[in-house]
């Protein structure tokens, strides 16, 4: 069969490879991908919400499955889209993508399902949030927009006034536009953060290897918050006992809960939890592959993607054997462009990438990147997944960070630190 991947990030890339290893796929398309899917798959230059022309192809390409990786046009509705003409696709439909267009929406069906989380109130506007800020203790709160802001709609603030700030900056000086309708204001809570991902399909629940990501741009976790700045697999932090009980006390009852809600969920149920004292709490969910924790994890899968993908979405993934993983952790390091996450300059070319590729273990995902007169050019803030195996994750973060090495454009840089938080 033919499969389309929509999106354009390193994660599209690492679903494209993964996917076209499959025996039982003929091509596979990404639209609109970048130079890194247009070497392992083949590039459509349509964008991930022209919903028409992307059915339009579909049909034309006798594409037998979809697999949607942003969850802007999640949130749009493709899914429903895609469905309403009879195309397959990977996902969950608008009204249950909501779990993450709405952090609102979540956490009061995550509060309904008692699935453990922060303390948290809702808000309509800046000056109830502002009042109930200055009647509560001065202590370090978080606030939230309750839209999808590309990863930026939270700000942890130490103190009142800065609280009070982001309640202005959001509500006030929408900086996040529509997003800020609706805030979110919650306790800080203190841990370490880990990613864990579910494949469902609304009743059967495949839990995959836990994560973690590294969001602030620089080392020992400072400085400006990211999209990611790498992510390794599996994170000791979640034990297999641990994992037992996020499925149990936080995977299982959002699921019902959805159902419940009339908004039964199929697709990516990725649980962004923070690992503290008394234990995991539900920080947000996302319904799809997270970036970069997708590419560790792609690497590490040993499973026929697709089997499982198309089981999901055929309400089947109960027939699904368990999942089979290369033991061998892997590590994944983001390079990125000068001035990220801040503006940044494209167009410089990359040099490095066919040595790169010949280090045992590794595989080099494409994010920002782009073909210019036959060359890779950076065209993003995240532009390479420098992604590697290892006996041991100190291995894998040795590989990822030798290939990283062979890699040089103008202003590239990285962090150092990529999976040092597993020995902590
Ligand atoms: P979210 O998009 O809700 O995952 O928030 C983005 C990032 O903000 C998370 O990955 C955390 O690092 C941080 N964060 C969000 N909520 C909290 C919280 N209640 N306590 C501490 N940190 C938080
Ligand atoms: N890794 C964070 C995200 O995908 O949202």
């Amino acid at each position: 069969m033919n499969v389309l991947v929509i999106g354009s990030g390193g994660r599209e890339h690492a679903l494209a490879w993964k996917i076209a290893q499959s025996p039982r796929v003929k091509r596979v398309f990404v639209a609109p991908g970048n130079a890194g899917t247009a070497a392992d798959a083949e590039n459509v230059a349509i964008s991930a919400t022209d919903f028409p022309a992307l059915i339009r192809f579909a049909k034309q390409n006798e594409v037998g499955l979809s697999i949607v990786g942003p969850e802007d046009p999640l949130a749009r509705g493709i899914v429903d889209a895609f469905q309403a003409e009879g195309l397959k696709v990977f996902g969950p439909n608008k009204a249950a993508a909501e779990l993450e267009a709405s952090k609102v929406f979540c956490r009061n069906l995550l509060r309904r399902a008692d699935v453990p989380g922060a303390d948290y109130h809702t808000f309509k506007d800046a000056g109830s949030a502002i009042r109930y800020l200055s009647e509560r203790e001065d202590t370090p709160i978080v606030v939230k927009a309750d839209g999808l802001a590309a990863g930026k709609g939270v700000i942890v603030c130490d103190n009142r006034n800065q609280a009070i700030d982001a309640v202005n900056e959001i509500a006030r000086n929408k900086v996040f536009g529509e997003a800020g309708n609706r805030l979110l204001i919650e306790e800080k809570l203190v841990g370490q953060e880990a990613s864990v991902l579910a494949i469902t399909d609304g009743q059967t629940i495949v839990t995959l290897q836990p994560a973690q990501d590294h969001k602030p741009a620089n080392d020992g976790d400072t400085g400006p918050n990211t999209g990611g700045m790498g992510a390794y697999c599996p994170a000791p932090l979640v034990d297999d006992d641990k994992l037992h009980w996020i499925e149990e006390h936080v995977l299982v009852p959002t699921v019902h809960a959805m159902k419940k809600a009339g908004r039964p969920f199929q697709g990516v149920l990725y649980a962004g939890l923070m690992i503290t004292n008394q234990g995991p709490k539900m920080l947000e969910y996302n319904v799809r592959f997270g970036d970069p924790e997708c590419q560790p994890l792609l690497m590490r899968l040993k499973t026929d993607l697709v089997d499982v993908l198309e089981a999901a979405v055929d309400r089947r993934l109960d027939e699904i054997e368990p999942l089979e993983w290369d033991p061998r952790p892997a590590v994944c390091v983001v390079m990125a462009s000068k001035g990220y996450p801040g503006s940044y300059e494209r167009g410089f070319p990359i040099r490095g990438l066919d040595e790169a590729a010949t280090l045992p273990g590794v595989k080099v995902f494409h994010a920002g990147t782009a073909l210019k007169d036959g060359r890779v050019v950076n065209a993003g803030g995240r532009v390479l997944n420098v992604t590697a195996l290892g006996d041991s994750i100190a291995k894998a973060k040795l590989n990822a960070y030798t290939a990283v090495k062979a890699i040089r454009w103008d202003g590239a840089w990285c962090r150092k630190d990529i999976s040092d938080k597993a020995f902590r």
